[in-house]
């Protein structure tokens, strides 16, 4: 009975490989070894199917948009096909900017071409004869594998004109980022590639119906997309098999921090959070007690020890408020302090918000202003029950996610770890020893 495994105990969780299928087993920079692992067989079914029984089957798989909200993939591309346009894109979001996210670089890295294969099949379901790929410019050895993988696919006629006989023409460019985390908010990326600065516009409407330059635009995840070929070669009903009825199919999780075991893997949806730490990751790092898990990213949930049974899946926020988001799994043991940690994720939010809105830009800084008072024992009463409005307002009045999501990981550290907030206010105690007190001048 897995509900009553105990830090330290160890099971295996079974990995389902679909989006890593191929990785570490073939040569990311030899097209043919892809193709040998029936790479690009995918595109050559799709290209015989009509564009609308190609939707219908992402659609009918149930897959879920893998860059963290869950969005229905096949509506997406149904929105984009049916948007009347002389042009429409496709658009890879590669800009992985999530803290303790690296599942996209390590599938870019492994298996550029499936991505370029989903794209080209996204093009012509939807009538886009044009793709970009957005990544991280500090991806390196992506952009490498993906310029080294779009170029052997023009070469081998699955790019440019006429692919594979069938009239269809598709081609794709790699865009980098410059490094900033706002812009792998969909609407900063497609300024970003317009040359402007990656600021978010309001939505909506959404890409589907304006998008890249003005014109109808399909934005997926990398991890989304790896999964196209596989959907289209094994139908829908085996993508359904595995994981739950809502979130059909895996996720790839990134474990890090306080455990043996720190990297990724790929499970089905629906695995829980004690299985991922404790299957996967070997459980707490050196025996020591687990205080807290962030699951989803930086803007997910703080949860304690006891919410560890909790499946993810996406369902999971609505269910049980714990975000399932891009996969990240923190681990965090009692070395920690509640108090420290929030600071650094505002500190995080605060470096990074674009400064376009006043309640992201402010409400960030003030955030952090108050949460270092109190790290160093000058923090009031009044301070905490301010910091708790701050996130609201910052949440409920921010002009995109960014700002939008800094209430669930600042409210469910001060929800479930009250008692330090308040020991640093009252009793001028840090409960890991890491707050030194530091009088006001
Ligand atoms: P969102 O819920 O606004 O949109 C999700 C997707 O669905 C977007 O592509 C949007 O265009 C589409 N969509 C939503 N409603 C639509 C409609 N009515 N018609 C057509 N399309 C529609 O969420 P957002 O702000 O795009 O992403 C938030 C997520 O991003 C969070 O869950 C967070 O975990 C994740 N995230 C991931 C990061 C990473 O590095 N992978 C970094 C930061 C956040």
């Amino acid at each position: 009975d897995k509900s009553k495994l105990k830090p330290g105990e160890k099971f295996q969780v079974k990995e389902y490989r679909i989006v890593t299928r191929n990785i570490g087993v073939i040569d990311p920079k030899n097209i043919e070894e892809y193709i040998a692992r029936d790479g690009y067989f995918a595109l050559s079914k799709a290209l015989q199917m009509k564009p609308e029984e190609i939707i219908n089957e992402i659609k009918a798989s149930g897959l879920r948009g893998r860059g963290g909200a869950g969005f229905p993939t096949g509506l997406k591309w149904e929105f984009t096909a049916k948007a009347q346009s002389d042009q429409k894109y496709i658009v890879c979001n590669a800009d992985e900017g999530e803290p303790g996210t690296f599942k996209d670089r390590l599938i870019m890295e492994g298996d550029p071409h499936s991505i370029i294969e989903a794209m080209i099949i996204a093009g012509y379901a939807v009538g886009a004869t044009k793709g970009y790929i957005y990544i991280r410019g500090e991806y390196y050895n992506s952009v490498e594998n993906l310029r080294k993988a779009i170029k052997d696919a023009y070469e081998y006629g699955f790019l440019g004109e006429n692919i594979l006989g069938s009239g269809f023409n598709f081609d794709l460019t790699v865009r980098l980022g410059a490094g900033a985390y706002v812009c792998g908010e969909e609407t900063a990326l497609l300024e970003s590639i317009e040359g402007k600065a990656g600021r978010p516009r309001l939505k909506p409407p959404y890409p589907p119906q304006v998008g890249l330059f003005g014109k109808p635009t399909v934005i997926n995840n990398v991890e989304t997309l790896a999964n196209v070929p596989q959907i289209i070669l094994n139908g829908a009903e085996w993508f359904r098999s595995i994981g739950t009825p809502n979130s059909p199919g895996t996720k790839v999780f990134c474990l890090v921090g306080d455990v043996n075991r720190r990297g990724m893997v790929e499970l089905p949806m629906g695995v829980t959070v004690r299985e991922v730490l404790y299957g996967f990751g070997g459980g707490i790092k050196g025996g020591r007690e687990l205080k807290m898990v962030q699951t989803g990213g930086l803007a997910g949930t703080f949860i304690g020890p006891d919410k560890l049974d909790t499946p993810l899946d996406y369902d999971s926020m609505k269910n049980y408020g714990v975000s399932l988001g891009s996969g990240v799994i923190l681990a965090i043991d009692d070395t920690h302090c509640a108090v420290d940690i929030a600071l650094n994720v505002m500190e995080f939010f605060r470096h990074e918000s674009c400064g376009k809105c006043t309640p992201c830009r402010e409400g960030t800084k003030v955030a952090c202003d108050i949460l270092e008072k109190m790290t160093k024992f000058q923090g009031t009463e009044e301070d905490l029950k301010y910091l708790e409005q701050i996130a609201y307002v910052t949440a409920d009045s921010s002009f995109c996610g960014l700002g939008q999501s800094i209430n669930v990981p600042l409210l469910s550290l001060i929800n479930n770890f009250r008692e330090e907030f308040e020991a640093h206010i009252k009793d001028k105690i840090c409960y890991a020893g890491l707050c030194k007190e530091v009088k006001p001048k």
